[in-house]
């Protein structure tokens, strides 16, 4: 599959290296130049370009810059999966979602005809290389409308060393991104740093 990385930042730069190993990576940046520099050269263009050459698209930028990326789609995104990773945070860290909305529903409104799916965004970017902590898999919670959408997700992400755990209808993201914050808490409110996950026990049937 080929995979544009929209936004080239830390989740975009460690999510976009796990992909490159099964996959064409192609990344869109607002600068496109400066951002190869940054990148030692990977293949860098607009986010239009980017997501006009792509299968799937993985929106990787601020919350506050979803709408303005989604814009520079200019519509590439119609009827291809755009995968959301944002947790919903202002620049303080503070949370400015409730449980009645969320980031990937607002996106989905947005991007119109793209079948959105949420996933990546409790599992810390240093940790999205590998996937996994010590012998654990790293669960990463799922949700989308579109089921093949999502189990096309669900692949990319086993194919990357991760334990995907499908949640439901998109929805069901308003439980996930505060599964992001929790992380965060801990990660930097508590310090236990980045070199933490969550992965969901499950006895074998
Ligand atoms: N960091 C994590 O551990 C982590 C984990 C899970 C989920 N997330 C979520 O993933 C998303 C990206 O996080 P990140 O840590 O990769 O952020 P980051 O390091 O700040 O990078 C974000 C990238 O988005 C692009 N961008 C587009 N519009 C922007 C704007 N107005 N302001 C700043 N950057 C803009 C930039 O790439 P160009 O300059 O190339 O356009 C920038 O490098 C966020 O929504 C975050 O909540 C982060």
């Amino acid at each position: 599959m080929k995979i544009a990385i929209i936004g080239t930042g830390n989740v975009g730069k460690n999510l976009g290296e796990a992909f490159e190993k099964n996959n064409e990576v192609v990344y869109g940046s607002r600068d496109p130049e400066s951002a190869k520099a940054r990148l030692n050269g990977k293949n860098v263009t607009t986010i239009e370009e980017a997501a006009k050459s792509a299968d799937v698209i993985v929106l990787a930028v601020p919350y506050r810059a979803v709408k303005e990326s989604i814009h520079e789609m200019k519509n590439n995104e119609k009827d291809k999966i755009l995968i959301d990773v944002c947790n919903p945070l202002d620049e303080d860290l503070k949370w400015i979602k409730g449980f009645h909305e969320s980031a990937a529903e607002e996106i989905a409104k947005h991007a119109k005809g793209a079948k959105v799916v949420k996933a990546f965004n409790t599992i810390f970017a240093e940790n999205m290389k590998t996937g996994q902590l010590g012998n654990s898999k790293l669960t990463t919670f799922i949700a989308g409308d579109d089921e093949d959408a999502k189990g096309k997700v669900i692949e990319l992400a086993k194919a990357i060393g991760m334990e995907p755990v499908d949640v439901g209808a998109l929805e069901k993201a308003r439980y996930i991104e505060p599964t992001g914050l929790l992380l965060i808490e801990l990660g930097y409110g508590k310090k236990l740093g980045t070199n933490i996950g969550l992965n969901m026990v499950k006895e074998n049937a």
